[in-house]
Parts: structure tokens; C-alpha cells; sequence
């Protein structure tokens, strides 16, 4: 039986079209449509985790809007896929870094299917390499995408939020443990959202919005491919010895947008193949 967040969450109908399922079909129809009648806004949706969980909240019933930088075919992409499974979906070019350019889009979101219930921010950039490369302009565009973007969008979602809303930041295995040299800037974009989330959580619990945070593993996308050059390496740090699949990251931020995880916030949850065990 699924625990509802309390009054103005919005979830999934079905059950009560659909008493005369056996067990198990019912227990995959709750699952298909847990986010029926809520409204996603993934930042950062039109490539690699964002547009497999952008994807993946499409399948457990969301309509979703996804912000992209410079792909727009790609998002364009994202947007018919989810479309052809019979949920909206919009695209908006927004740049994370421009604070105004973002909370427009949070707005916009808000709006285009009527209300938002899920932020995810997804967007980041992986700047990395020995201190003396890193100048201020590298701090600056790490720190504007990978923490400002993702405080503002966090506070301009949270005024459009009713109880049972989500809010799921994407942070890195790196957050907690840098294996090799070059990360410390990245690294630390990544571990300040550990205290925004804590403190989101903390500002937001009364209202019955969740804030959570998830550390991916090394995950086999553009900017970390499987078969890039010090994939070998990278993989041998985890457990599990292979990268994840993004559709492996967006399961678990999934869960968290659902109304099974209301009592879950304030986490740091890696999903990382035991890359920090
Ligand atoms: N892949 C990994 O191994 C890994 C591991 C741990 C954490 N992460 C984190 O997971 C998140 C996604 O990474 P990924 O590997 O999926 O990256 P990716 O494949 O390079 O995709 C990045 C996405 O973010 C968007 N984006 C980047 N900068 C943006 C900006 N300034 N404004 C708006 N959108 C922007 C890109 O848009 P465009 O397509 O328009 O460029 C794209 O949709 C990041 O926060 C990253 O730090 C990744």
C-alpha cells in the first residue's frame, strides 16, 4: 500500500481503476505510474544521467520538462522519446551558470504543464586537472554550474512546490573520495551540495518536501565514456569492477522522487559500485 506524503501530494490513480489485477501485475502498474499527475523539471536532460532519468520519471508517469546548454537535437530527442510513451515533455534551452536564465526556466517549467513537484539537478561540468591549470575561470564556471545553479534552482522550485514535493541534486563518488590527483576543484563543487542538502531538508520538512542527494559512480556517458582511456583505472576503483549505465543512477533517483521515499531526506546516497566501500 503506498504511504502518501499527506494532502496536495499528487501520485498515481490507477489503483482504484484497477482492484481486479493479480498481485504482481498490480505491484508493476503502481511502479509504471507512481509520478502520475506530477511535473519533473531535470536540469541538464538532453545527454547521459539527465536524459536517462529524465526518461526514467517519464516511465513512472511524470510529465517532464529538461533544460539543455548547446544540444538542442539531442534534447529535441529526449522530448519525442518521452512523448512517444505518452507524457509531455518540453525542452528549454537554459544556461545553468546565468542564475536568471535558470530561474526563468524553474518558472517556466512551473507553468507549462501547470505545477512542479520534482527539481532534479543534473546539470554539471568536470573541470579537472593539476591545481596550477585551474584558474579563476574554471573555479568560477564549476562553481556557477555545479553549486550556484543548483542552490538557485533549488530556492526557486521550493516556491512553486506543494508537500510531497522532491528535490534531488546529483553530486559525485568524488564528493568523498578523490583516488587520484586533479579533482580538488570539481571535488569540492560536488561536496558543497551535501550541506545544501542537509539544509534543504531541514528549511523544507515542515512544507513536506524532500531534499536528497545522489553520488553516482563512474556512469559511461559523454564526459565519462566506458571506453575512454582511463576507464580501466577508473572502473578498477570500484567494487563491482565496470561502470553503471545512466538508466542504473536514474533508478535510484526514481525512488527518491516517488511517495514510497517521503521519510527519505537530507541523504547522501551513492550509487556508486562501492567505488567509496
Ligand atoms: N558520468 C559520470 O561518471 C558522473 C559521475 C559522478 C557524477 N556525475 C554528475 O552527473 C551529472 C551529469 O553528468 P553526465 O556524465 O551525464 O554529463 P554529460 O553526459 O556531459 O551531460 C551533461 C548534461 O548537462 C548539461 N549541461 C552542462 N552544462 C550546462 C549548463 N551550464 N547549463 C545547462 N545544461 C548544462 C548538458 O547540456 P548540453 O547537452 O546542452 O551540453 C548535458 O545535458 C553531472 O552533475 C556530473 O557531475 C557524473
Amino acid at each position: 500500500m503506498r504511504i502518501d506524503d499527506g494532502p496536495g501530494t499528487s501520485g498515481s490513480n490507477v489503483r482504484s481503476n484497477s482492484r481486479q489485477l493479480p498481485a504482481p501485475a498490480q505491484a508493476m502498474l503502481d511502479v509504471m505510474n507512481r509520478l502520475e499527475g506530477n511535473v519533473a523539471l531535470v536540469t541538464g536532460g538532453s545527454r547521459g544521467i539527465g536524459a536517462a532519468v529524465a526518461l526514467r520519471l517519464a516511465e513512472d508517469g511524470a510529465d517532464v520538462v529538461l533544460t539543455y546548454q548547446n544540444s538542442a537535437e539531442r534534447a529535441a530527442e529526449v522530448v519525442e522519446r518521452i512523448q512517444a510513451a505518452g507524457r509531455r515533455a518540453h525542452a528549454l534551452q537554459a544556461d545553468s551558470a546565468v542564475p536568471e536564465a535558470l530561474t526563468a526556466a524553474v518558472d517556466e517549467a512551473a507553468t507549462v504543464f501547470g505545477r512542479l513537484d520534482i527539481l532534479v539537478n543534473n546539470a554539471g561540468v568536470f573541470l579537472v586537472g593539476p591545481l596550477e591549470t585551474l584558474g579563476p575561470a574554471e573555479i568560477d564556471r564549476t562553481l556557477a554550474v555545479n553549486v550556484r545553479a543548483p542552490f538557485a534552482a533549488s530556492q526557486a522550485a521550493a516556491r512553486h512546490m506543494d508537500r510531497g514535493g522532491r528535490i534531488i541534486s546529483i553530486g559525485s563518488n568524488v564528493a568523498d573520495r578523490a583516488p587520484f590527483p586533479g579533482l580538488a576543484l570539481y571535488s569540492m563543487s560536488k561536496t558543497a551540495l551535501v550541506g545544501m542538502t542537509k539544509g534543504l531538508a531541514r528549511e523544507l520538512g515542515p512544507r513536506g518536501i524532500t531534499a536528497n542527494l545522489v553520488h553516482p559512480g563512474p556512469t559511461d556517458t559523454d564526459t565519462n565514456p566506458a571506453d575512454g582511456p582511463n576507464a580501466g583505472m577508473i572502473a578498477g576503483f570500484t567494487a563491482v569492477g565496470r561502470y553503471a549505465e545512466a538508466a542504473e543512477i536514474a533508478a535510484t533517483i526514481a525512488h527518491l522522487a516517488s511517495p514510497e521515499s517521503a521519510y527519505v531526506t537530507g541523504a547522501s546516497i551513492h550509487v556508486d559500485g562501492g567505488f567509496t566501500a
